[in-house]
């Protein structure tokens, strides 16, 4: 499904480079379920808006379902985003002005659906998370932990084949966080592919291997049993 290689990333500072990247070569598998640590500075983000689409790299090719999505244009990356792919943010990016049932049909504005059928799809997320109540408020009128709630029936919404997830829960409690990482395994039981960034190790075992990143460079494990 996904086939980075030697992707560099940096910026230039003062003339020199700062790597951020360095020489990444990673392979994954639908129906994976992937978890990436390290410490903070390490490059995680990085890495994942690489695989997002959300930021390129400076050298390095990347295939996404046999696509090179560097060659690409942006209209049409970005339609592979919308199709293929769903982020869940560190800090929700939840639009202010929308309400919960609005932030969480976003994503399927851009499908060929009837406004009967998004109601159906929003009305089954709000359900399933239980923010049924929740749905004409705005993000300001929640709680983080219920935000990112939103944030992740966001991007459920569009049916992703591939879930991206940065620290998703960095700012549930302990409660709302497994059951987010329950949710995360029933969806890849359900074929979802998934890579998360998480800082802890509990949530970490949730997926079926762990990588390591220090430095900008990959370390790949298994997760110990
Ligand atoms: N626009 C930028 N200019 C210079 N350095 C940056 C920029 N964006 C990120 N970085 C640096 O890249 C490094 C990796 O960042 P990031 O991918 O966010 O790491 P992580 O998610 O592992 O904490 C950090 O040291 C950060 O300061
Ligand atoms: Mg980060």
């Amino acid at each position: 499904m996904i086939k980075l290689e030697h992707i560099f990333k940096w910026y230039t500072v003062g003339g020199s480079r700062s790597f951020i990247l360095k020489d990444i070569h990673l392979e994954i598998d639908q129906g994976d379920f992937v978890s990436i640590m390290g410490p903070s500075g390490s490059g995680k983000s990085t890495l994942l808006n690489v695989i997002g689409l959300l930021d390129e790299p400076n050298e390095g090719t990347y295939h996404f379902m046999g696509e090179d999505v560097l060659a690409m244009k942006q209209k049409k990356r970005t339609a592979l985003f919308q199709s293929h792919m769903g982020y869940v943010f560190q800090s929700y990016h939840l639009i202010d002005e929308l309400t919960v049932y609005e932030n969480i049909e976003t994503p399927l504005i851009y499908k060929n659906l009837s406004g009967k059928e998004r109601k159906a799809i929003v009305g089954d997320l709000l359900d399933r998370f239980g923010i049924v109540g929740k749905k004409d408020l705005f993000p300001a009128q929640l709680s983080g932990g219920q935000q990112q709630v939103v944030g992740i029936a966001r991007a459920l919404a569009a049916s992703p084949k591939l879930l991206l997830a940065d620290e998703p829960t960095g700012n549930l409690n302990s409660r709302q966080g497994e059951e987010i990482m329950q949710l995360f395994k029933q969806l890849n039981e359900d074929g979802v592919t998934i890579i998360q960034v998480t800082h802890s190790e509990k949530n970490a075992e949730y997926g079926k291997r762990i990588i390591h990143m220090l430095d900008g460079q990959l370390k790949i494990g298994k997760p110990e049993a």
